[in-house]
């Protein structure tokens, strides 16, 4: 199968590779899994004061697609809002990445693991300020 070149580049350097302590405040973690294939994508944000994801971890035990999607969206919300990443589609993802119809859910399970990690982190704000 031909990987377009921005896949292989964040399949053999992935960008953001690990793990942060997902009990911190000011971490969300988001987890999510393809039930189509199995994979499983987990991404964490570490948001400041102001709203802002100053970085941003991933793991995922999948394909080199699932794997670059996760590596790219790493790189593309830290710096941006929390607001502003919940705007990246999977379909900026496939697009950036030239992924192939049958990769596309790959690019799914970056968004979603984008929205988990966002949902996971407004959960523990609330309930520090109940
Ligand atoms: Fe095996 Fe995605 S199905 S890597
Ligand atoms: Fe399932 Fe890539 S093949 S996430």
């Amino acid at each position: 199968m031909a990987y377009n070149e921005k896949v292989l580049d964040h399949y053999e350097k992935p960008r953001n590779v690990g793990s942060m302590d997902k009990d911190a405040d000011d971490v969300g973690t988001g987890m999510v899994g393809a039930p189509s294939c199995g994979d499983v994508m987990k991404l964490q944000i570490k948001v400041d004061d102001n709203g802002v994801i100053e970085d941003a971890k991933f793991k995922t035990f999948g394909c080199g697609s699932a794997i670059a999607s996760s590596s790219l969206v790493t790189e593309w919300i830290k710096g941006k809002t929390i607001d502003e990443a919940l705007t990246i589609k999977n379909k900026d993802v496939a697009e950036e990445l030239a992924l192939p119809p049958v990769k596309v859910h790959c690019s799914v399970l970056a968004e979603d693991a984008i929205k988990a990690a966002v949902k996971d982190y407004r959960e523990k704000q609330q309930k520090k300020g109940a």
